[in-house]
Parts: C-alpha cells; sequence; structure tokens
C-alpha cells in the first residue's frame, strides 16, 4: 500500500487525495457562488442535487429530457429559495448537438460566464432480459439488441464528459486545482463529478448493459483522474446502492421488497461533499444503506446491534487503487526503461521492419 509522501506514491502524480476523512466536517455554503450543470436533473438525485445547492445560493443549470418535469421543478425551487439563478434546458445526452447546446446554454446563463462542476448524472436502468437471452434463437437472425442503456448511461456520459474538459478549463478565474488551497477561499472550481453506481463494481445479473454501462464510468474514472491534470480538473465519482429513485422499476422494487436501501439524502450529502470541497480530486464513494458498525482488529467492519457508529457512505478500494496505479506506472516504467534501452539502433531496426511489412503488403495487392 502507498500513501502520499511514501516511496513509489503516485498520490501527486495522479491528482488523488488522500482517502477521505467522511466524519471530517465541509461546509455546503462552499457552493456559494458557484455554477453547476446536472444532466438529468429533473428527477431523482439531480433534482435533489439541484434543491440542496440552490439552498446554499449557487447557480444550477440542470438538462433533461423531461421538459415539463425540468420546468415545473426549476420553478418550485426557485420559488421555495428565493434563487433566481437556476434553470432548466432541454438536453438529450445521447444526442451531441442537443449537450453542446446546453452547455453553451449553461454558460451564457451563469452570472460568472463559466461552469464549476458538471454533474454527469443522467442514466436509466432499462430491464434487459431480452440482450442475455435473445428472442427468436430459432432464426438464422437474431433481432438487434436494444442498447439504450449504453447510449445513455455510456456514450452520454462520454460526451458529457468531453464538453465538461473543455469548458471547464475555460472557467474565467479559475485556476488548475489545488489539493491544498482551502474551499472557502476557492471561489472558482474546475470539478467533474461522474455517476456510476454499485454496479460499476461488481456485477448486476440480469442487467447485463447497466453494469457494463456503469463498469465503463469506473475506467472513464479511473483513467480521466490521472490525465485531466493538463486541464487542472479535479475528477470524482459516486456509486450509490439501490435508492428509491423514479429509476427504480416496479419489478425492481419487488424484488429489494425487505432489502435494506439507500437513502438519497445520503447520496446528497456525499455529492456535496464532493461539489463544495475543491481539496477532493480523484476519490469514489459508495452510499448504501445506513448500518450501525464497529471496525474490528483486523481492520473488517461488523454489523452490531449497540454502540458503533451509523454508516451509510464507504470508500471502495481506496488503496487498491493507488496500488493499481502504481503497478501502472511501474509497467510503463520498465516499457519506456526498455525502449531506452534499445536507444536509436532500436527505433531504426523497427522503422526498417515497418518499412518491409508495408512493402510486402503492397506487393501482395499488386
Ligand atoms: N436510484 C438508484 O438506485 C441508483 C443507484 C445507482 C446509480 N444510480 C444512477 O444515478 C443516476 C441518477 O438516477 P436517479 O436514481 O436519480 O434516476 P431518475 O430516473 O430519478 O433520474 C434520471 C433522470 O435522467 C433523465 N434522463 C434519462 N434519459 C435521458 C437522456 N437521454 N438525456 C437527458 N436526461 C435523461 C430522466 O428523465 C431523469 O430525469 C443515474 O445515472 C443512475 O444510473 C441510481
Amino acid at each position: 500500500m502507498t500513501s502520499e509522501g511514501s516511496e513509489g506514491s503516485l498520490v501527486g502524480t495522479i491528482r488523488q487525495s488522500p482517502p477521505l476523512d467522511l466524519k471530517a466536517p465541509y461546509d455546503p455554503a462552499w457552493v456559494k457562488g458557484k455554477t453547476f450543470v446536472i444532466t438529468g436533473g429533473a428527477s431523482g438525485f439531480g433534482a435533489a442535487f439541484l434543491k440542496k445547492w440552490a439552498e446554499h445560493g449557487a447557480n444550477v443549470v440542470i438538462g433533461d429530457i423531461n421538459v415539463k418535469g425540468g420546468d415545473e421543478l426549476v420553478r418550485r425551487i426557485r420559488n421555495e429559495t428565493g434563487n433566481q439563478n437556476l434553470h432548466f434546458v432541454h438536453c438529450d445526452v445521447t444526442d451531441w448537438q442537443s449537450q453542446v447546446n446546453f452547455f453553451k446554454d449553461a454558460v451564457k446563463l451563469s452570472p460568472h460566464g463559466g461552469i464549476d462542476t458538471v454533474v454527469a448524472n443522467a442514466g436509466i436502468a432499462e430491464p434487459d432480459m431480452g440482450f442475455e437471452i435473445p428472442a427468436g434463437l430459432d432464426s438464422t437472425d437474431p433481432p438487434k439488441p436494444n442498447l439504450s442503456t449504453i447510449n445513455v448511461n455510456l456514450t452520454g456520459v462520454l460526451y458529457t464528459t468531453h464538453l465538461a474538459l473543455f469548458w471547464l478549463a475555460r472557467n474565467p478565474n479559475s485556476q488548475p486545482v489545488s489539493l491544498s488551497t482551502s474551499p472557502a477561499s476557492t471561489p472558482r472550481d474546475r470539478h467533474l463529478l461522474l455517476v456510476g453506481s454499485v454496479a460499476s463494481l461488481g456485477p448486476f445479473p440480469g442487467r447485463a448493459l447497466y453494469a457494463a454501462s456503469k463498469h465503463g464510468v469506473c475506467g472513464l474514472f479511473r483513467s480521466l483522474r490521472s490525465s485531466t491534470i493538463v486541464h487542472g480538473v479535479r475528477v470524482n465519482m459516486l456509486c450509490p446502492y439501490f435508492v428509491n429513485t423514479p429509476l427504480i422499476t416496479a419489478p425492481a422494487r419487488l424484488a429489494l421488497a425487505g432489502a435494506a436501501t439507500g437513502k438519497i439524502e445520503d447520496v446528497v450529502d456525499a455529492g456535496t461533499r464532493f461539489a463544495a470541497d475543491t481539496r477532493i480530486c480523484g476519490r469514489g464513494l459508495v452510499v448504501g444503506p445506513k448500518v450501525k458498525v464497529e471496525q474490528r482488529e483486523d481492520g473488517e467492519w461488523a454489523l452490531v446491534s449497540k454502540g458503533g457508529e451509523d454508516v451509510a457512505v464507504w470508500e471502495p478500494y481506496a488503496d487498491d487503487y493507488e496500488e493499481c496505479e502504481v503497478f501502472t506506472r511501474r509497467m510503463i516504467g520498465l516499457l519506456n526503461a526498455a525502449t531506452r534501452a534499445r536507444g536509436w539502433i532500436g527505433w531504426f531496426t523497427d522503422l526498417f521492419g515497418v518499412a518491409g511489412y508495408m512493402l510486402k503488403s503492397w506487393l501482395r495487392l499488386q
């Protein structure tokens, strides 16, 4: 295991802040005056983020395909909070041009002309048994699978990410992320919050496409957090367990009957910590049911009925990420060393090899 400052530590290089102390207080008011852009903001987590951040004086622009729901929600939260810097813009995350227009509108609507945090939140969880058990097995032409889950949850997030990296770096008066600057004195931010799922970390039988899309979000997060240094953007990821929002269909609710589920306020709390505390970078949080637990001597957590502490938010694989990144760095270091050892002779040898290969391919075509 590595920690900041230990030999081989990549924490600085990959822009990852130390594991989070979830008992440390943060001030939600640190979001005041900042501009937030949320995809899929008309319902569930997005709507709850909008309400919380609006209460604390943030400017929030939500984008969604649900025009009626989005419009009504923004009007209601404006009335409830008195915050007029809240807006709804139609956005279909699967449509590149729709997202381009959404970001342009958000920048125009932002009082300071920039975007501080983008939340890639829009998602669907449609049943995909048809994918796993294709109909028409007796036919020679299986039907084309419906990949709308991938289109919304992965392609949509990739479009959002691409646009976020473009606009966050252009946020006027923002600085590249600094892990030491006090959030209270950071008026502008550059932050991308990806909404994954526990299905980013493990399998989801019967919802293979959902799990594939959310694993994709996790891969995106783990890769970006070491490269967004170029844009000075901090990247974090939320991985909620089942939480009662309209995303959870009636059959899923039936299947979950009797099981403990997460609470939307815990998701909002974890998301607000990421949004408010500009020192947090490259971290993921799982939000599950609130359980009473105690840490044993071997480091494992055990459920207890008395005493202990109530915990709903966990940091998954915090050290695993560090070790994995160290492994990758060592592999790349070794490959680079091997390349250096081969030197110019190796380069010219390979170049002649490529030329020979191209010549042979060309001769084959004659
Ligand atoms: N609720 C859960 O149990 C749970 C658990 C883990 C992860 N998540 C993730 O959290 C995110 C938010 O989910 P939620 O629970 O708030 O669900 P929700 O259904 O309440 O909200 C999702 C929103 O996304 C919007 N949306 C759907 N397709 C869209 C598109 N093409 N373009 C723009 N907007 C679109 C919907 O209209 C809706 O307003 C999703 O990415 C979901 O996968 C949810």
